[in-house]
């Protein structure tokens, strides 16, 4: 579908961003092995979140969606941590990396037969990170090309898994997640070190349920562990989503207040990173919920200047890259994004993406392997921009018009619906007109 955005006037005003999709799955995840009956209050209902829900149906979870006073409320009748019923047929994950992978840690070892796969972007993406460790803890996995990539199977176990030590290499929040789901099902003590400083909304709940982790600093210690307590939780906004109007107030010089919002630490680095370049951007915590901490994000516009984004920066906006993309464009001077190699691995490759973004507004850009650098003040033209099916990129087009304050025509916006759905609805009471 194409769709031509303007928003000749700036994108601005109040926004309450779509509920958190990392933390939607973890409680759909985390709650299938409860034992007994948890809440999720205000639970993200797009395409990804519904295939871990699907998934979860098929492996004899039940879940019921209700609406109260206009909120969203699922049910959840955990099946324990060895529980699942074997499905029928193969699980579909669809689009959606986080299932796949934090599913695999709960799949792993399970006395029961289970294939699982998904579409054209996911069977492409890399599963031996996870499938490695996971068959050094005893599971049985096969895949294609030796177990690189999905389709994935997992024959049945007898027993419990292996604890190991782990020495993580990639600072992937869905490697991390995976080995703590499968270490619960551990006979010894499993520790993850190395790169573990991405988002921890794992450990966060993993804490809050009182399960016994081990945090410190270096590294991550989980003991085994029999029961998993059901909960009730709500999920706050995605500040990954709200990052694309904070974008848009940036390039079009208004101010933009976001409530309701996570504020968890582990996912700040992009209201980090438009600091250095000259924004506003206060932060008010105003509660926790279930360890996470959730607040208000006044932005103000400034004076945007490029910087430099370091590779120990990447894990706390590793999302929002894209968007540093399009804000370069609009700063005085060069902005270089280095060490964000992992980007090549998502939805589609986003750094080529990202390259393809630019030069559709009639910019330039030199990009590497594992980054890129973009000169701000270039002369921007109105253009097409194609999302190649992947919901970051169509969402960073549509609001590039608001700073280039001319028509950009999207190719595939429903992309979108993986994480934001209503993408088009929020564009336009911000300001913006999409035809
Ligand atoms: C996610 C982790 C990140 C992120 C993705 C969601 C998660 O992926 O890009 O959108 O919910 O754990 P990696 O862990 O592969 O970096």
């Amino acid at each position: 579908m194409n769709s031509t955005f303007s928003a000749k006037n700036g994108l601005g005003g109040e926004l309450v961003p779509p509920p958190d999709k990392s933390l939607t799955h973890r409680a759909l995840l985390l709650s299938s092995i409860a034992e007994g009956r948890t809440l999720i209050h205000n639970p993200l209902d797009t395409g990804d979140c519904r295939s871990t829900r699907r998934c979860l149906e098929e492996l004899g979870v039940v879940l019921k969606e209700s609406r109260k006073s206009g909120e969203r409320l699922m049910e959840v009748s955990g099946a324990g941590l060895m529980g699942y019923r074997e499905p029928a047929g193969v699980l579909d994950a669809e689009n959606s990396g986080t299932t796949i992978r934090l599913l695999a840690g709960l799949l792993a070892g399970l006395p029961i037969y289970t294939v699982i796969s998904g579409d054209r972007s996911l069977v492409a993406r890399p599963m031996g990170r996870i499938i490695e460790p996971l068959r050094q803890m005893g599971a049985c996995i096969a895949g294609r090309s030796n177990g690189r990539f999905a389709p994935l199977t997992f024959l049945p176990g007898e027993g419990l898994l292996t604890a190991r030590s782990f020495n993580l290499e990639i600072p992937s929040a869905q490697v991390k997640s995976a080995l703590l789901l499968a270490a619960l099902k551990c006979s010894g003590t499993t520790v993850i070190s190395g790169r573990i400083e991405s988002r921890d909304h794992t450990e966060r709940l993993f804490q809050y349920l009182e399960l016994p982790l081990v945090r410190e600093k270096e590294y991550l210690k989980l003991e085994p562990c029999s029961e998993i307590p059901p909960f009730e939780i709500t999920i706050p906004g995605d500040i990954s989503s709200a990052a694309f109007f904070i974008t848009g107030a940036l390039i079009s010089g208004k101010d933009l207040l976001i409530r309701h919002c996570g504020i968890n630490p582990t996912r700040l680095g992009f209201l980090k990173v438009i600091r250095k370049m000259g924004a506003e951007a206060h932060i008010l915590e105003v509660d926790v919920n279930c360890g996470e901490p959730v607040g208000t994000i006044q932005i103000r516009p400034g004076e945007l200047k490029g910087v430099v984004i370091r590779e120990s920066e990447i894990p706390d906006l590793i999302d929002e890259i894209p968007l540093i993309a399009v804000i370069a464009l609009f700063a005085r001077g060069s902005t270089t994004v280095q060490g964000a190699g992992e980007l090549r691995y998502k939805e589609s490759d986003r750094l080529e993406a990202i390259a393809r973004l630019v030069r559709a507004v009639g910019a330039e850009l030199t990009l590497d392997q594992d980054g890129f650098t973009i000169e701000g003040g270039q002369a921007l033209a109105s253009g097409i921009i194609d999302a190649g099916h992947d919901h970051r990129i169509a969402m960073a087009g549509a609001i590039l018009s608001s700073g280039v304050r001319d028509k950009i025509v999207v190719r595939g916006i429903e992309a979108a619906e993986v994480s934001f759905p209503d993408f088009i609805s929020s564009f336009r009471a911000l300001g913006g007109e999409v035809e």
